[in-house]
């Protein structure tokens, strides 16, 4: 049976004026499917790229027709399975990320693509850290593969990824670098774990990450901005570092010079969370190792900003003009 459903969609990529808080009718799951009634919607800069037109949502969804419904993570509880949907029940608390839609009360979503949520995990923590989670975890296990001692810089370091990021490789016992923008933001990150830090307004990143490893540079550069950053943080690596580039928040990458890395062997990775959650076993196992760090304390997810949907140009205006930390939630 269709249901009334309230989504955020929009009809042509811009600024926030196109997102559109519209009720719309949600057909009964398919037989693959369930369907859940979100209680929290994760924010996330990719949903600032698909609105503004940074990122292709044809190329990341292709099934999904104009007009969109934005959104890539969510939690709350099963209202209803499809007829093939086994290992599930109506009322079970879960988690998903990266399917788009999520800025909707409810969602019809392939049932393999849905994480468990752990009792002692509220749905706001689920949605604010599923996928901003997963992806410190690939960065710092796979792709940095950060060990004790090493010097790890963190750009964006006070927002939803870069938080986790610095407390994660802290935890590991590396020397963490943290850059932002503003005092408010060095206060911050101080307090999660950032050894150091570079108020990238008021000092020269490249130059003080030179200074502060005595001339030897980073062994990591985690580069979630990108177009500023980019191009100097190749600068600033020590021999066999890595610069992994994972976001454009600073808008679309442009090339960059890598003659700079063969003296050092150094070099650039880019990383992509779908890649490291297609793999059932892998996605499973990511999540859990996840939700157990933040279930024992040790790492820590802020949710600084708590929107609700029908306010979602403000909470895009928000993450844009960067004076959000930690992460933002959207309550429909
Ligand atoms: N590849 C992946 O798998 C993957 C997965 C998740 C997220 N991401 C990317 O990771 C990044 C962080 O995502 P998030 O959701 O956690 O966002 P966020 O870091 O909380 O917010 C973006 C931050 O980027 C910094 N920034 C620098 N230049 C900016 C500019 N010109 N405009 C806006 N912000 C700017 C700001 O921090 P300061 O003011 O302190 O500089 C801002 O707070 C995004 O680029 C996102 O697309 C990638």
């Amino acid at each position: 049976m269709n249901i009334e459903n309230h989504v955020i969609k929009i009809y042509n990529t811009g600024n926030s004026s196109v997102l559109n808080y519209e009720k719309s009718l949600l057909a009964d799951p398919l037989s693959e499917e369930v369907r859940i009634k979100h209680f929290a919607i994760g924010l996330n800069f990719i949903d600032i790229n698909m609105r503004n037109g940074n990122y292709s949502i044809k190329s990341y969804s292709p099934d999904s027709k104009v007009p969109y419904i934005l959104g890539v993570e969510g939690s709350g509880r099963i209202e209803s399975l499809g007829k093939n949907v086994n290992g599930l029940k109506v009322g079970d608390r879960v988690a998903h990320c990266m399917n788009l839609g999520t800025y909707s009360e409810f969602m019809n979503v392939n049932a393999n693509k849905l994480f468990t949520i752990p009792r002692n995990i509220s749905y706001e923590i689920a949605a604010a850290s599923t996928l901003k989670g997963l992806t410190a975890h690939y960065l710092i296990k796979e792709l940095g593969q950060v060990k004790k001692n090493q010097i790890v810089v963190v750009h964006a370091a006070a927002g939803g990824v870069g938080s986790l990021l610095c407390q994660w490789a802290h935890l590991i016992g590396a020397k963490v670098i943290g850059v932002v923008s503003t005092d408010k933001k060095v206060a911050r990150i101080r307090k999660i774990g950032a050894d150091f830090y570079i108020n990238s307004r008021k000092q020269n990143f490249s130059n003080e990450i030179m200074e502060i490893t005595e001339g030897k540079g980073a062994d990591i550069i985690y580069d979630s901005v990108g177009k500023s950053t980019l191009q100097r943080g190749l600068s600033c690596l020590a021999d066999r570092g890595k610069l992994v580039s994972y976001g454009n928040s600073a808008g679309l990458l442009e090339p960059v010079d890598i003659s700079v890395l063969k003296p050092i062997s150094g070099s650039i990775i880019c990383g992509g969370l779908l890649t490291f959650i297609k793999n059932k076993h892998e996605r499973k196992n990511n999540a859990e190792e996840l939700f157990n760090l933040i279930t024992k304390g040790k790492l820590k997810v802020d949710i600084n900003q708590r929107y609700r949907l029908k306010d979602i140009s403000l909470a895009h205006d928000d993450i844009e003009s960067r004076i959000t930390s930690g992460s933002s939630i959207i309550l429909p």
